[in-house]
């Protein structure tokens, strides 16, 4: 399978096999384009997958030593995502799929992240997914391909939106959730208290645009020598941990009320923290719940697990009619959490 991605700022390609093999995983990052803006700016992104498309495709084919006659299927992210750059995906795959007469897949990237940890392990069927990117920040019941349960969601910023807003105010550079968590390093997280917003709250939804501000409030009383923004990258990535413990306490209660203790899976660009891991290993262990992560470049954006999920469903191609979703919720039947600014 031949998978692309082009949903954010990463044009990426990649080769698997059926059993799980990966033959090739290829990215391009825009990063260094987006840095000087400080965030991604959709317009740049759609040129710049543009230019990397084809050979991000023919360099995971030379890396694969396969050619485009080896190939029996070509998935692409269909969507969400800034819709300029899924467009550029698309139009790729369905290019290709037409010219050698093969099959079609539109994967939802949030599909991509939430089986990307059965690419790498046994994780069976149903289990509990921790979402938390850039973009999102979820908690799943996945019972298989496609059937996905939505126990909450965020009512305003992502977990990871919370990392890069902060970093930007506090100078540290984009993207923020690696420059928080080096700073981090040589802080200590209880010299200043940050909010731990919806803690103890009776649904599993969240909220973490009110941390951004109160860092906002902390940064600028701080000492101008900027002595204690390791103290302050530190007490936001704890503060974040615990929302994301307490969230998923919650949850596996939840999971465990229904189909009993299983695997708790953390996905998506922020599960490559490792404060966040650890806090999450001791609620997964109180609970009675495995804990499974991808290593860390299946956490972030790839073209894998795109991969990957049209092969969970390889028998179920999709129309080249097809057309990209800005927005494409997992669980369309989900219950929106309270209050507003609900996001997919
Ligand atoms: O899944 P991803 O690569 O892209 C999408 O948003 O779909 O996630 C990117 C996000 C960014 O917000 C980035 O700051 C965050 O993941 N991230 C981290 C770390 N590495 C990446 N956040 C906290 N700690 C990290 N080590
Ligand atoms: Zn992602």
């Amino acid at each position: 399978m031949l998978g692309i991605e082009s949903s954010c700022d990463e044009t990426a390609a990649a080769l698997v096999r059926a059993d799980g093999s990966i033959l090739a995983s290829e990215i391009a990052s825009q990063m260094e384009v987006h840095a000087a803006h400080g965030g991604v700016v959709p317009e740049i992104a759609a040129r710049a997958h543009l230019d990397a498309i084809d050979s991000v495709i023919t360099a995971a084919l030379d890396r694969a030593g396969v050619t485009m006659s080896d190939i029996d299927g070509v998935a692409a992210t269909g969507g969400p995502g800034l819709i300029g750059g899924v467009v550029v995906g698309t139009v790729a795959a369905k290019a290709i799929a037409t010219a050698r007469g093969l099959p079609y897949y539109a994967v939802n990237h949030l599909e991509g992240h939430a089986l990307s940890p059965r690419l790498v392990a046994p994780v069976v069927f149903p289990y509990l997914l921790l979402l938390v990117s850039g973009g999102h920040t979820q908690l799943l019941a996945v019972h298989g391909p496609g059937r996905y349960e939505r126990y909450g969601t965020t009512m305003d910023d992502a977990a990871g939106e919370a990392f890069d807003k902060s970093a930007k105010i506090m100078g540290l550079g984009y993207p923020g959730g690696p420059a928080i968590e080096r700073a981090a390093a040589t802080g200590d997280p209880r010299q200043i208290r940050l909010p731990r917003p919806l803690k103890g709250a009776d649904h599993c939804h969240f909220s973490f645009s009110g941390l951004k501000t109160a860092v906002a409030t902390r940064f600028a009383a701080l000492a101008d020598d900027g002595s204690s923004i390791p103290d302050l990258a530190a007490a936001l990535q704890a503060a974040i941990a615990d929302c994301l413990a307490d969230r998923a306490r919650r949850a596996m209660a939840r999971f465990a009320g229904a189909h009993g203790p299983a695997t708790l899976v953390i996905a998506g660009g922020v599960a490559a923290n490792r404060a966040i891991f650890t806090r999450l290993q001791t609620e997964a262990d109180a609970a009675g719940f495995g804990l499974s992560v991808p290593p860390a470049w299946l956490c972030t954006d790839n073209a894998a697990m795109v991969a990957w999920a049209a092969i969970e469903r390889r028998q179920a191609p999709d129309g080249l009619d097809f057309a990209p979703r800005p927005r494409w919720p997992l669980d369309p039947d989900a219950a929106p959490p309270p209050g507003r600014g609900v996001r997919a």
